[in-house]
């Protein structure tokens, strides 16, 4: 799985291909979409009536003096005013509906596809990346785009008709101010290119930013005990000073372009002026031709100022939208197989066969990991904190692929399992939990959605929560906080046992489940997982070495590597065995005095 670059240069077939894909997107509101452009063309071109009609005004009323046209002429300028702005609100409606419905459309894959996402993907970065990956790109390709676009057309369409009017006044006064306009454009071909090159900062700085928030959520009472607050607000600080100097650099990338449009477009109306006194003069043209000329010069040349303001918008917008298709045209790591088949539960043997696995290239975590449990079995895992014993469990769910070698159920590669089916059919409880904000029964039934409550009564009862659950006043339905922040360590670890406990599956893995308890609560929660372990093929990595002593077999891992595997009976007559210091070291700790 490899995303490119973000701002990275891409090809004209790749530019072109992005903006094709967004069309599946749009397609369920073309019609809106279409309509909140072309409303925009209206309110463009009517712009042009104020300017025309000053030619007739001026001609007729002041030089002819018709006091026909001097009642005609407000009334027209009064009602298609109206017109405008009963067209500018139906446009700003129909886009902003539009573009929070593609918007979602888009957020919606986006958050599909991160929940396709391998957990290596995760591990490699910030929750402020993959926030801003996931949630401000399609902000950022989407808020402004069809808003701008409409700006943009609306701009051209102004453009065009006041253009119409230049010419239709005088030709040659059209020719000198047009040149001028095409001019004044050229600084926008560079917007892209300036762009380019700082908006990749831009977006760490931002996604800097959010990571800082997350983590001072996160990690709330860890900067209260070690008194972190100063610490992390000169680190805001920092993050805040970087993302205002990248604001500032892309200020003075982009924003002269304005005042440099302003200033040729200046010159454009010094000559309008100049040689329009000399065709004024020379009698070419009318004064009420000058006047309605300058107006709409005028006219024309304002919204121009702005469009280059316009015009970073859409090119921000369109290298988001390059960003979001290179997230959504990115494979996850960890796929089905073509012709992956469905794991039904049913094998009576799990073998990691020649089983090696590195994280990082050339630094192998697991080497040759040979090893069989049979259905039944409980297979504990001791060594030593590193040894790669989380690693080696992990490979069962799939949460990365192994480097080397195979893991087999019966004889078939797990690789070969849909992905779906194999996680179906193993239950974990780690140390840490997550525990979803929402109520302990939510929190359970995560397990199986569709258990009895009869099931769910089981699960309780067996994972000790009964009697706790009891003393709540709102007993299952008690909301926990986020990640479960008002439960204690113990309930916490229960309510992930009566979880797994619903899930039923017949592969259990617990990683080191009761480490982080204190002998009281550890002493229940074993219980509890005892009842969990019944008839499953258990893989339990235990701290505790006197939780494992039953298990069919202990198998000690140090640096990757497997140095003993045996009953405990056979482990601890070895004099020097691994297995023995470790036990004996745990012996003498718990048995010496406090
Ligand atoms: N996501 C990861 N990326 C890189 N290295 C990792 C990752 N997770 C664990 N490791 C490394 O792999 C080794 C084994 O870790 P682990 O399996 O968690 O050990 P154990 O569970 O036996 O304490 C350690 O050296 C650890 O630093
Ligand atoms: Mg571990």
């Amino acid at each position: 799985m490899k995303l490119k670059n973000v701002t990275g240069k891409i090809t004209r077939n790749q530019f072109i291909y992005n903006y094709r894909r967004m069309w599946p997107y749009v397609k369920p509101y073309w019609f809106r979409a279409l309509m909140s452009v072309l409303l925009a063309i209206p309110v463009g071109s009517l712009d042009a009536v104020i300017a025309l009609s000053l030619k007739p005004y001026m001609d007729l009323v002041m030089v002819e003096k018709s006091i026909q046209t001097a009642w005609y002429i407000p009334l027209a300028i009064i009602l298609f005013t109206t017109i405008q702005g009963g067209l500018t609100y139906a446009t700003a409606y129909l886009n902003t509906w539009v573009g929070a419905k593609i918007t979602n459309l888009l957020k919606f894959d986006l958050y599909q596809k991160m929940l396709a996402f391998e957990t290596d993907f995760f591990n490699k970065r910030n929750s402020g990346d993959v926030i801003f990956m996931f949630n401000n790109n399609a902000d950022m390709a989407c808020a402004g785009l069809l808003n701008n676009l409409k700006t943009f057309v609306q701009k051209l369409f102004t453009a065009i008709s006041l253009i119409g009017v230049l010419f239709y006044t005088s030709w040659q006064l059209a020719l000198v101010c047009v040149t001028v306009l095409v001019v004044a454009l050229l600084p926008m071909t560079s917007v892209r290119r300036k762009l380019n090159a700082i908006m990749g900062k831009s977006i760490q700085a931002d996604s800097a930013l959010l990571t800082t928030y997350n983590e001072s959520f996160a990690g709330n009472k860890t900067i209260i005990s070690y008194n972190l607050e100063e610490c992390q607000k000169e680190k805001f600080n920092c993050v805040l000073d970087n993302v205002f100097k990248l604001r500032i650099k892309m200020l003075q990338r982009t924003r002269w372009i304005t005042p440099v449009m302003h200033v040729i477009l200046s010159f454009g109306i010094g000559l309008a002026i100049w040689f329009g006194s000399y065709l004024i003069i020379s009698g070419t043209i009318t004064a009420g031709a000058f006047v309605s000329f300058l107006t709409a010069l005028i006219m024309l040349y304002t919204p121009m100022k702005s469009l280059g303001n316009n015009f970073n918008s859409v090119v921000m917008a369109f290298m988001a939208i390059e960003r979001v298709f290179d997230i959504l045209n990115t494979t996850p790591g960890i796929i089905d197989r073509p012709g992956a088949r469905d794991f039904d539960g049913k094998m009576s043997t799990i073998t990691f066969k020649d089983l090696w696995f590195e994280y990082v290239p050339n630094v192998p975590v697991l080497k040759d990991i040979n090893l069989t449990a049979r259905r039944g079995e409980t297979i504990a895992l001791v060594g030593n904190s590193g040894g790669g014993k989380s690693t080696l469990v992990g490979r069962l769910p799939r949460f990365y692929d192994v480097t080397r070698g195979a893991i087999l159920f019966d004889d078939t590669d797990i690789r070969d399992f849909t992905l779906k089916s194999l996680r179906h059919h193993i239950g974990v409880v780690f140390q840490d939990n997550f525990l979803f904000s929402g109520t302990i029964r939510e929190n359970i039934m995560l397990g199986n959605e569709n258990a009895t409550e009869q099931e769910l009564a089981n699960a309780v009862k067996m994972a000790y929560l009964d009697d706790f659950i009891g003393t709540l006043k709102d007993g299952l339905d008690t909301q926990i906080g986020e990640r479960g922040i008002l439960l204690s360590g113990g309930q916490k670890q229960r309510v992930a046992i009566a979880r797994a406990f619903l899930k039923n599956a017949p592969i259990l893995i617990l990683d080191e489940a009761t480490s982080a308890l204190d002998n009281k609560a550890e002493a229940v929660v074993q219980k509890a997982i005892e009842n969990l372990m019944h008839d499953k093929t258990v893989f339990v990595i235990a701290h505790r070495l006197s939780t494992i002593r039953n298990a069919s077999k202990i198998v000690v891992i140090n640096h990757g590597e497997i140095v003993e595997c045996g009953t405990h009976d056979e482990l601890i007559t070895i004099e020097n065995g691994a297995y023995k210091s470790l036990y004996d070291m745990q012996f003498k700790k718990q048995g010496a005095p406090a």
